[in-house]
């Protein structure tokens, strides 16, 4: 089935100015890390990234340490679990997509990663499904066993369960969590995650554009004193 084209939403990083919201990137962490992570991995995460949305390093130890991660094998050939460092990344949930699709109905959360950029229209898409959930199928729709109505998912039978319901985190930073901050904080999070380059592209097409006003300027000059004499 088609998917249905989600609302476009405004996000502080669109335009030729855009930028991230610090503050909304972290509160967008602290919900994929309560609640999505529980389910999704996010591989391409290393602790240490986390300082591309604003935590300084005591900081990221302190999340860190929050974890435990697989390592070794060590001397005698084993494996031991150990406390997460900065460069350790993002524990995944489950030991393998095997094991994810045992626990969820037999499908597997997708690594969320890149999912703003995997997703036809990324983060208006992904607020659209998370926001899309419907307590009743329409009339005349069999819903498969395990699965929820979701009016943007493309089958539009998700076997996510509703994620959020608000106050599922307590933002540290004091915000109220609705749903809908709680929706609008993560997608800005998934969208910083696969697009953590994105201001920094900016800045240099700003001086790109810059360079080549300043270069088409003094060109005309040159061309102006150059012609001077043949009129
Ligand atoms: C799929 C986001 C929490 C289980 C997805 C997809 C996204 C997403 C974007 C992909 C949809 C697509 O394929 O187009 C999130 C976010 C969460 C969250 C942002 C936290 C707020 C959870 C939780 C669970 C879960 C807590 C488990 C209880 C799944 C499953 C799928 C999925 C099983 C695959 C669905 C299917 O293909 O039918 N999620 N998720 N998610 N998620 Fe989540």
């Amino acid at each position: 089935a088609e998917g249905v084209v989600p609302p476009a939403m405004e996000w502080s990083w669109q335009g030729l100015f855009g930028t991230y919201d610090r503050a909304q990137l972290q509160r967008g962490f602290q919900v994929f890390k309560t609640v999505c992570a529980t389910c999704h991995s996010m591989r391409y995460l290393a602790f240490r990234n986390l300082e591309g949305i604003g935590f300084n390093e005591d900081q990221i130890k302190a999340i860190a340490a929050e974890y435990e991660v697989q390592d070794g094998p060590n001397d005698d050939g084993e494996m031991f679990t150990r406390t997460a460092k900065p460069s350790d990344h993002f524990p995944h949930p489950f030991a393998n997509d095997k094991a994810a699709a045992a626990a969820n109905g037999g499908a597997t959360p997708p690594d969320l990663s890149l999912m703003a950029k995997a997703r036809p229209h990324g983060p208006d898409y992904i607020h659209a499904l998370l926001t899309g959930y419907e307590e009743e199928a329409p009339a005349g729709v069999e819903m498969a066993d395990g699965k929820y109505y979701n009016h943007y998912f493309p089958s539009h039978q998700i076997s996510m369960p509703p994620p959020l319901y608000g106050n599922d985190v307590e933002y540290t930073d004091g915000t109220e969590a609705t749903v809908d901050q709680e929706v609008l904080d993560v997608t800005a999070f998934l969208n910083w995650i696969a697009e953590p380059e994105l201001e920094a592209r900016k800045a240099m097409g700003m001086k790109v554009l810059l360079f080549l006003i300043v270069l088409t300027a003094m060109l005309y000059a040159v061309k102006r004193k150059i012609w001077a004499k043949i009129e």
